[in-house]
């Protein structure tokens, strides 16, 4: 029999609302059985979190941390929902669009897209930043499968599924700065020369229309 609590033991105070939390729980873990959104894009609750997109960061007694890794405590006191931080998160999603092809109204994921359900929460009404328009290699090798990195946002989530579910290890994460990409493992990078498959976790987790 386990001995780990399913009840919550404390609680921590985020935007002024008590939230109940279990022993090794993450703030964010916490805030969303407690109803609560925090902008997240990177987060799954199927999976460890690697805290990379930093959407979900808030302000833990005066200090910006992702929300996503940071472990809930008695009396912690967070903000999330403050003008600075939604400003900082919108900075970031703008980033994210004008560095993609993230055209929701041409989009098959559009109305099921975190990216735009995130730029909505923040009232995003356009892309600040000029468009990149960077080069972004389109994999239609697979009869069934089909890749546009011009939509990914590089949040891992089709890299755990494939490794942690799937147990293929299909992707993985490439080249540095601008240049990082998602990459195929095969002989040829080609999805067709993978074991990827229409049922694998990871085809259906990209939170974005990848
Ligand atoms: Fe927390 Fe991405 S959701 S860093």
């Amino acid at each position: 029999m386990s001995d780990t609590p399913t009840t919550p033991v404390s609680t921590f105070l985020l935007d002024g609302r008590p939230i109940p939390f279990l022993p090794g729980q993450t703030i964010m873990q916490a805030a969303q059985d407690a109803g609560v959104y925090i902008p997240h894009l990177c987060h799954h609750h199927d999976f460890a979190p690697i805290g990379s997109c930093k959407v979900c960061s808030v302000r833990v007694n005066g200090r910006m941390i992702a929300s996503c890794t940071m472990p809930a405590s008695a009396g912690l006191v967070v903000e999330s929902e403050a003008a600075d931080i939604n400003h900082d998160r919108q900075r970031l999603t703008q980033m994210l669009f004008v560095e993609g092809n993230h055209h929701c109204p041409f989009c098959e994921k559009s109305a099921n897209c975190h990216l735009q359900a995130v730029a909505y929460h923040l009232e995003m009404q356009d892309t600040h930043y000029v468009h990149a328009y960077p080069h972004h290699e389109v994999d239609a090798s697979h009869p069934d499968v089909m890749l546009d990195r011009s939509r990914c946002i590089l949040c891992e989530l089709c890299v755990r599924a494939s490794r942690e579910v799937d147990g293929k290890d299909v992707f993985t994460i490439g080249g540095r700065g601008p240049h990082t990409t998602l990459m195929v493992n095969s002989a040829s990078g080609q999805l067709k020369d993978s074991d990827v498959a229409v049922t694998d976790r990871a085809v259906h987790i990209c939170p974005v229309g990848a």
